[in-house]
């Protein structure tokens, strides 16, 4: 599993995520790699119907209804969005919501990553038994240098925290991964995958990329 997070790049703005969803389901598609791409909210009905799972990048714990700018999972779902991150570095959510969403994911059959900085927050969180745990040192986000080679122990540490917990939860690594390397050092050190960003976005050719980062993963 790979997750592309567009955060609120230019790069992704318009039809450019239709062009960047359309190539993700190929490469999916030929290479039998699960890639989902995370969209920002305004562009996320834009590509449910282009066979790769979609995530919000953001959801909330809170009702339908009256409830304006939130984002609701119920209503997600409907729209066929697959799941969410839950608590990005850069949008982070107290505990008692993380908990609560973690469950309403899980009873609405929508896939849940929840994103932590440090051991402390993935030996937590795992307990939940999210589909994902997503470890990310703030530091090295939109860095250029990967996490699985800057610092492995913090990968190796987080696995073992997600193993455990018991369940059925699976380690994904990110920050500042730009190379089919750092995928695959990700790997070797026992994640099931990553969750990347700027390497893919910013990238002058998206096809050669995420081939790349695809390749690294088999
Ligand atoms: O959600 C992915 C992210 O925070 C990592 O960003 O740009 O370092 O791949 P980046």
């Amino acid at each position: 599993m790979f997750i592309i997070n567009c955060k609120n790049y230019q790069e992704i703005s318009g039809d450019n995520i239709v062009k960047l969803a359309k190539i993700t389901g190929k490469i999916s598609k030929k290479y039998k790699v699960k890639i989902a791409l995370a969209p920002p909210n305004h562009l996320l009905a834009k590509i449910t119907n282009l066979s790769v799972p979609v995530l919000a990048q953001h959801v909330d714990n809170t009702n339908m209804g009256s409830t304006t700018g939130f984002m609701i999972p119920e209503l997600l779902k409907a729209s066929k969005i697959a799941g969410s991150l839950i608590n990005h570095s850069e949008h982070r959510i107290p505990s008692t919501d993380i908990k609560q969403l973690v469950l309403r994911l899980r009873k609405l059959k929508m896939v849940s990553v929840v994103c932590v900085k440090n051991i402390v927050e993935a030996q937590k969180y795992a307990k939940l038994n999210p589909n994902y745990i997503a470890i990310e040192p703030s530091e090295l986000i939109g860095s250029g240098k990967a996490v699985s080679k800057e610092r492995p122990e913090l990968v190796t540490k987080a696995v073992v925290a997600v193993k455990n917990a018991n369940n059925s939860t699976k380690l994904l690594c990110g920050a500042g991964i730009v190379a089919g390397e750092d995928v695959e050092k990700a790997i070797q050190l026992g994640a099931k995958g990553i969750l990347v960003a700027s390497g893919i976005i910013k990238a002058k050719n998206w096809e050669k990329i995420i081939v790349e980062f695809t390749k690294a993963m088999i």
